[in-house]
């Protein structure tokens, strides 16, 4: 439980907010780089913790991250021309480079003007697919975090954004919660791994129902990977070789600090095999990135604006078995009736919930398009900011309890002065990981994610 005042600082992320003092010290994923796929290609309107902006990339190939209201009297930049080197306004025909110089004022030729005003510019950098901006106060950016996928070509890379309507606090809490993955996602493992399942007394049969994320015969890549198995008997996960091999649903959650933040094993007990855990690692990089147990890429969290915010799974392109490239896996089974109207083709609308397929058994939450839409519709649920105080938390909640401490330990070292926590300075971001095994119950899960070890950024209080 949060008092309203924690809350309030937990959710606002505007410039003015403590919150989005702190989000502003970090490098933000703020849009996608095929939306800028050319040199002098249209700009595009980037709105990004509750400020607007206009990214373009210039003749040269640079990119421009500049704030989308024109200096002169205010016109949004997005409508201006792209061309020979800057962006123009249509308005009086202001034109600025991609760090805001004014490069013509044609209503006010020869004049020094140009020397003394620049239309607010940022930092801007290329990787894993996004345009990373920086928005904090010029000389502070910390290490750019260069990930295990950043640098792939982009046809190497898959990036899915859903624009969701509600604060991203409620969607972040999510990528950083397993006790929920056995019990809202059972549809997706009655596809990747099917059989019965119990959630308290409710017995599920677990056939696959969410037909669209595997056709029938066909294992869907993204299923819950058991990657490690260790000892003479792996039990049901060894037999299948993938799959979720528990139906424990009331994890242990075991939390340890990191130089970029924290990572947390969810350790449950495995179906039939006392001598096993079945243990998930996430790690969380401060403040956007989750790299969840038995996935390749990550999932970012990036709020628009304090009621809105993305979605963002950046993945490297798995490939089949002979090799080639399986793009369109994070959209699969997605029923595109989800997606607004132009120009809000990312925003996403819960699709009606089955409740014929729930009533007879077939299917536990009656979303279908997997993980991603049954999270969403629950997140979504939740109201645009919800209200903390009426929470009630309980062990299994316990990362979520370590993020919300992160997070507001660093509004309070940044008022002070100092940076926040989690910049994972002299940290090498390429080896972190996450994992998900069965492995002996002695054995010491950070041994399964040697990469995330180093100086942790120890919370306060
Ligand atoms: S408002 Fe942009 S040039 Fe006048
Ligand atoms: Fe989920």
């Amino acid at each position: 439980m949060l008092t309203a005042e924690e809350n309030e600082t937990l959710c606002r992320v505007g410039p003015d907010t403590p919150m989005g003092k702190v989000l502003r010290r970090y490098w933000t994923p703020a849009f996608q780089l095929k939306d800028l796929p050319e040199p002098d290609c249209p700009p595009i309107r980037v709105t990004v913790l509750g400020e607007s902006f206009v990214a373009f990339r210039d003749t040269e190939g640079r990119l421009g991250f500049l704030d989308e209201l024109c200096c002169h009297r205010g016109a949004s930049l997005a409508l201006g021309r792209v061309e020979d080197c800057g962006i123009r306004c249509l308005y009086h025909g202001w034109k600025y480079a991609v760090d805001g110089t004014i490069l013509e004022m044609p209503n006010f030729p020869n004049s020094t003007f140009k020397d003394r005003v620049k239309q607010p510019s940022y930092p801007v950098r290329e990787s894993g697919g996004l345009g990373w901006v920086y928005l904090g106060p010029p000389g502070t950016e910390p290490p750019f975090p260069r990930f295990a996928w950043s640098d792939l070509p982009p046809d190497e890379i898959e990036v899915s954004e859903m624009i969701l309507d509600c604060n991203w606090m409620q969607v972040q809490e999510g990528s950083i919660d397993s006790s929920h993955v056995g019990i809202l996602h059972l549809d997706t493992l009655a596809v990747s791994d099917p059989g019965p399942r119990t959630v308290g007394s409710f017995k599920f049969a677990g056939e696959p129902w969410d037909l669209g994320l595997a056709p029938p015969g066909e294992r869907d890549p993204r299923g819950f990977g058991v990657e490690r198995l260790e000892g003479k008997d792996g039990g049901r996960a060894r037999r299948r070789g993938v799959g979720w091999p528990s139906n424990d649903n009331g994890p242990r959650i075991e939390v340890e600090y990191t130089p970029f933040g924290f990572h947390y094993a969810a350790i449950r007990d495995v179906d039939g095999d006392p001598g096993k855990k079945y243990i998930r690692v996430t790690a969380f990089v401060v403040p956007y990135t989750a790299f969840i147990a038995g996935s390749t890429g990550a999932i970012m969290v990036v709020p628009r604006d304090d009621e809105t915010c993305s979605s963002i799974i950046v993945s490297p392109v798995p490939r089949d078995a002979e090799g080639r490239p399986m793009r369109g896996l994070l959209g699969r089974g997605i029923d595109p009736s989800v997606w607004g109207p132009e120009p809000e083709r990312r925003r996403l609308r819960i699709p009606p919930q089955d409740r014929e397929a729930m009533a007879a058994g077939r299917s536990f939450a009656g979303f279908r398009g997997g993980n991603r839409i049954q999270d969403a519709a629950v997140q979504m649920s939740e109201g645009k900011i919800y209200d903390r105080r009426k929470e009630h938390l309980v062990p299994a909640d316990l990362a979520i309890i370590r993020l919300r401490r992160l997070l507001l330990d660093s509004v309070k070292l940044v008022e002070e002065g100092k940076p926040p926590l989690g910049l994972g300075e002299g940290f090498d971001f390429t080896r972190l990981s996450a994992a998900s095994a069965v492995v002996d119950a002695g054995t010491r899960w950070q041994d399964l994610v040697p990469g995330n070890q180093g100086r942790p950024a120890e919370a306060r209080s």
